[in-house]
């Protein structure tokens, strides 16, 4: 059955509509990573986050049983081509990462309708990168990752809260902790990076891009 005229018309031109709201541009650009980091500064200014750079992180034990929780994104490097987080190395995360060194995250930006996937390996940050940024968080923070063994089993919390207090009232805090060495960064390396912007009737704007050596293939994919 025909749909009535009157109806035939509005979806012509909602069609119409999708067909001029793309967001992604047309050809697709040969390298991503400028187009998330501008996803990812308009997230910043919109304003409309506490978190803006919250992202999904995902994990797999070698067995591939996944695990996934979020982190913050510290950094994206559109040259090297890859995403920064910083943990604890000892965390659950940390562990698979160290021996099944891949990872897969995921942003979610609302206002604009957005979501973007990166993969790849990943590798630790080098130790002074990871001091540099340890040094930038706040002093409670630094404390916090020095007293609380991420993702173990702990007798309680007043414990752990305890031993913060009692650096934080020690007379040798000086500049505050040190890093603790089982703390730092990992790079997600770029190999495959998704962006997605909706669109009406479920006709997404969808691409996919894929990195061998140094040069990347793109292609828009089914939403
Ligand atoms: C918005 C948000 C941001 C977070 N950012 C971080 C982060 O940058 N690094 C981190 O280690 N944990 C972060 N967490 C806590 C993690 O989600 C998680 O609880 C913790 O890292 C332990 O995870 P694991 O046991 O899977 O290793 C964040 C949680 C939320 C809700």
């Amino acid at each position: 059955m025909t749909p009535p005229a009157k109806e035939h018309g509005a979806l012509i031109e909602a069609l119409t509509c999708v067909l001029a709201c793309h967001d992604l541009p047309e050809p697709l650009p040969k390298d991503p990573m400028p187009l998330l980091l501008e996803w990812f500064e308009d997230a910043r200014q919109s304003e409309r986050y506490d978190d803006f750079n919250a992202m999904t992180l995902a994990t797999a034990t070698p067995d591939g049983f996944p695990s996934a929780r979020m982190v913050l994104c510290k950094a994206i490097e559109p040259t090297t081509p890859a995403i920064v987080f910083y943990t604890s190395y000892a965390s659950r995360k940390g562990r698979e990462l160290e021996a099944n060194p891949r990872a897969a995250a995921v942003f979610h930006w609302p206002h604009a309708k957005r979501q973007a996937r990166i993969e790849g390996p990943v590798q630790r940050t080098a130790p002074e990168e990871s001091d540099a940024y340890f040094r930038t968080r706040p002093l409670l923070s630094r404390i916090g990752a020095s007293v609380s063994p991420q993702s173990r089993a702990i007798g309680s919390r007043q414990a752990i809260i305890a031993e913060a207090m009692r650096i934080a009232a020690s007379k040798a805090l000086g500049m505050g902790p040190d890093r603790p060495v089982d703390w730092g960064g990992y790079r997600i390396m770029a190999q495959r990076v998704e962006l997605w912007s909706a669109g009406n009737g479920r006709l997404h704007d969808r691409a996919e891009w894929l990195r061998q050596d140094t040069s990347w293939t793109a292609r828009r994919l089914g939403a």
